[in-house]
């Protein structure tokens, strides 16, 4: 009975103790002291404030970003590329899908309208084709990964678990990243190829006027190789593909650029004042947000030309599958480049019997 009665009193005598011997260095934390007053900061509220609003603290390690604990713009831009930034891009893919529904169900499959003639003209040589479709088709699997980035936890994890939608991811990220190099050679490509037929003229404002023939049947306005509606296509194409090429090798190769502070001093040089001393991590958040703002402008766009190379108009895709279009549908589509092509085999030797 007495060993318990000091067992118990001994134990009451060490924790008092301990506590007396604690007691200094909560008094010191209480009056706000940071001790060796790190940094020269004289409070905690000092220090968390510090670290709170992103700067740097010192690490042994080479790599100086590692020393700053809180990024706060990072706040920003997580809100900016989970809100606005998805949100108006699934809208503006929605919206695109939902007018070319309504524009099949009211005017259908634009017909040839003379119908076949069973003669057809090359429209598009081979390495036309080549390049056309490394372009299209890692485009269009750069778009779909693209999209899992951005929408896939949302939509395809709760479908296929953790498990499944980890891999799907991993393999589409490697996919992203090798297939953008494909997709930078087939731009190129189909720049050099077609530029010359993509030159503004005259006669695309008239197409334009007529709002290029495809809402009503019988209107055939005047067209060379490339109508103004491909030529807009061609340029939004060539100008957002290299842009969402540069800053996605940019996002590859990270803090290794600053185009945007490089591009920011050019506007300002004509008048604006943006921002031009910009950290190697807000030039990446720049990075990212642009590379999703202009892929979802151009997948928005691209899906209306897949439409319409594909069901919406008959005849179109023979231009990128075989090569040969039907002699009716170049002429009711391309009549100007038809007369052209015509003249030249007729100014052409015959060939050898
Ligand atoms: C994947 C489905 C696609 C289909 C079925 C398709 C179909 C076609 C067809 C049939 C043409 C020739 C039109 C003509 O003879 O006048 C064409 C041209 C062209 N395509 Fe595609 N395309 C696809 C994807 C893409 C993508 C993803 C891009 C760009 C990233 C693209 C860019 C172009 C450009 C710049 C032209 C020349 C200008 C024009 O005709 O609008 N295409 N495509």
């Amino acid at each position: 009975m007495y060993s318990r009665i000091l067992a118990a009193f001994a134990v009451i005598v060490t924790l008092f103790s301990g506590m007396a011997l604690l007691a200094p260095a909560a008094i010191a934390q209480q009056s706000g002291e940071v001790p060796g007053q790190a940094l020269g900061i004289n409070s905690d509220a000092d220090l968390w404030r510090f670290v709170r609003t992103g700067n740097a603290g010192s690490v042994s390690m080479k790599d100086e970003l590692g020393a700053v604990m809180i990024q706060s713009e990072g706040d920003n831009w997580r809100a900016l590329r989970n809100g606005p930034l998805s949100n108006i891009g699934a809208f503006g893919l929605f919206i695109m899908l939902f007018l070319l529904t309504m524009f099949y169900m009211v005017r259908g499959k634009i017909r040839i309208e003379k119908g076949p003639s069973g003669k057809t003209i090359l429209r598009f040589g081979s390495i036309d084709r080549f390049a056309h479709w490394l372009m299209a088709g890692s485009f269009v699997v750069l778009g779909l990964t693209g999209l899992n980035l951005l929408y896939g936890r949302y939509i395809i994890l709760p479908i296929v678990g953790p498990e499944v939608f980890s891999a799907i991811t991993t393999g589409g990220k490697y996919a992203h990243n090798y297939l953008a190099f494909a997709f930078m050679v087939g731009l190129g490509l189909s720049f050099l190829l077609w530029v010359r037929h993509n030159i503004p003229s005259k006669i695309d404002l008239q197409w334009l006027r007529m709002g290029g023939g495809i809402f009503k049947k019988g209107v055939h306005p005047p067209a060379k190789k490339f109508n103004a509606g491909q030529k807009i296509i061609f340029w939004v194409t060539m100008v957002g593909g290299l842009s969402v090429s540069l800053s996605g090798i940019a996002l590859m190769f990270p803090f290794q650029t600053t185009m945007f502070a490089d591009t920011f001093a050019i506007f300002n040089a004509v008048g604006l004042n943006l921002p031009t001393d910009l950290t190697p991590i807000q030039e990446q958040q720049y990075n990212q947000i642009w590379h999703g703002v202009v892929s979802l402008v151009l997948m928005v766009i691209i899906v209306a030309h897949i439409y319409i190379g594909s069901v919406g108009m008959e005849g179109a895709i023979d231009a990128m599958h075989s090569g040969e279009v039907d002699l009716n549908w170049a002429k009711e589509h391309h009549n100007l480049w038809v007369e052209e092509e015509q003249q030249k085999t007729k100014g052409s030797p015959s060939p050898a019997e």
